[in-house]
């Protein structure tokens, strides 16, 4: 019986979720059972019914390519309707891209030559995407602009530090609306809000938005979102939507050329040479799977349960100060605070998430920000508190010893 190691207060567990027939809610996921799975969002886990369905449509597509290329743009186009649903938003502004940095490549892409155009980014953003935004910020001859926002800012906080970054430069302003590696909400609405007012484009990445909020595009005015559904809906990989609203958006093109370039935005898109767009047709079946089996809103309810639960069993493993308020939380998503020697960079963070996963047994996600690392829980529904208990248990001391192993050397060298 695990029981916590600080006097801090821990939450109670929620009940694990059930399948129809009373199993485990992990029987309906293949991950290996011989590991721990407290990363779920990295790069997302498919249900084994939507694993079948997309291995019933490649059969399909391997039966009679002749007729399944053709007929493909018609399938896609009603699978796109079903996604658009789900993120509720038009069919006709969504459409279907691998992830989400080909969204925001799609929009870069997009974007006429501003020589000396400046690019507001924030110090939170997904480093791809700042990259994308560096190369683009390098081919106006501009640069980019990173606003700071401190990891405990509110919304007016972060607000106020990223509308004091744009400018009568600024052609592009590129936001999270959740970050990656700090796991908070940035007030996208109203960033969007602002620069709309300014005539300043806006790309929101949505990365880890679909699934985690419930209506990820309300309330927004801004030109571009992009968003996984390969992440917290549990898609096949390779599943993401583009929604771009105004005028902006019949410049976007698909990265592949292909013969619907005549076609308005977004059914251009369903029509990229030869590819294998069986991820994007199996899609709907995850989304379908999670919402007859619990719904949405009790799964969600759940996966926050459950990380606040992973938080502080952890958390009160670890010992003091390892609290993390951030500014504006994410449901589902939590951050702890891991000890002086461990992840205090990038490079560091996913080496001992390399490490944890090889010796532990653990896929867990390790970030840093601010030269601090953190240990970013992410639970969904196949998750339980029992995962947790584990990690506090078994391999928060190992931690504990290699922060001061890593500690010791930095001081003798
Ligand atoms: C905020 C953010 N943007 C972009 C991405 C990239 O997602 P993908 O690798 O699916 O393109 C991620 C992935 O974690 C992310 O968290």
């Amino acid at each position: 019986m695990w029981s916590p190691v600080s006097e801090t207060e821990v939450t109670t567990a929620p009940r694990p979720l059930l399948l129809a027939d009373g199993r485990p809610a992990d029987r309906a996921w293949s991950l290996d059972p011989a590991l721990k799975h407290l990363n779920h969002g990295s790069f997302g886990a498919v249900p084994l019914v939507a694993q079948e369905r997309q291995e019933l449509l490649r059969v399909e597509m391997e039966r009679s390519p002749v007729v399944w290329f053709p007929a493909l743009p018609q399938r896609l186009a009603a699978a796109r309707i079903e996604l658009a649903d789900f993120l509720r938003v038009p069919a006709g502004d969504l459409a279907l891209v691998p992830n989400a940095s080909a969204g925001a490549s799609v929009v870069y892409a997009a974007l006429a030559l501003r020589p000396g155009g400046e690019i507001v980014v924030t110090d939170h953003g997904y480093g791809a995407v700042t990259m994308g935004a560096e190369r683009l910020a390098r081919r106006w001859g501009g640069r980019v602009r990173t606003a700071r926002v401190p990891l405990d800012a509110d919304a007016d906080q972060a607000y106020e530090a990223v509308v004091a970054e744009v400018g009568d430069a600024t052609e592009l302003v590129v936001v999270d609306q959740i970050t990656s590696a700090t796991a908070r909400r940035l007030p996208v609405e109203r960033i969007g809000a602002e620069a709309g007012r300014r005539g300043i484009p806006v790309l929101v990445d949505g990365a880890h938005a679909p699934g985690l909020l419930d209506a990820p595009l309300a309330d927004a005015t801004y030109d571009f979102w992009t968003g996984n559904l390969h992440k917290w809906g549990c898609a096949p990989r390779g599943t993401a939507a583009l929604v771009a609203r105004g005028p902006l958006r019949e410049r976007l093109y698909p990265l592949i050329d292909s013969w619907a370039a005549a076609d308005p935005f977004p059914d251009r898109f369903d029509t990229q040479g030869t590819i294998d767009a069986t991820a994007y047709l199996a899609a709907p079946t995850s989304l379908a799977f999670v919402e007859r089996t619990w719904g949405w809103p009790a799964a969600r309810r759940y996966m926050d349960d459950l990380a606040d639960y992973g938080a502080s069993v952890i958390g009160s493993a670890l010992g003091a100060d390892t609290t993390v308020e951030v500014g504006m939380p994410v449901p589902g998503m939590r951050l702890v605070r891991l000890p002086d020697g461990l992840a205090a960079d990038r490079i560091e963070a996913d080496a001992l998430r390399d490490r944890v996963a090889l010796e532990l047994g653990v896929e867990a996600a390790f970030t840093s920000f601010d030269g601090i690392g953190y240990m970013r829980l992410s639970a969904h529904v196949y998750n339980t508190a029992a995962d947790y208990e584990y990690f506090a248990e078994e391999c928060v001391p190992v931690l504990g010893k290699w922060a001061r192993e890593n500690s010791g050397k930095r001081s003798a060298q």
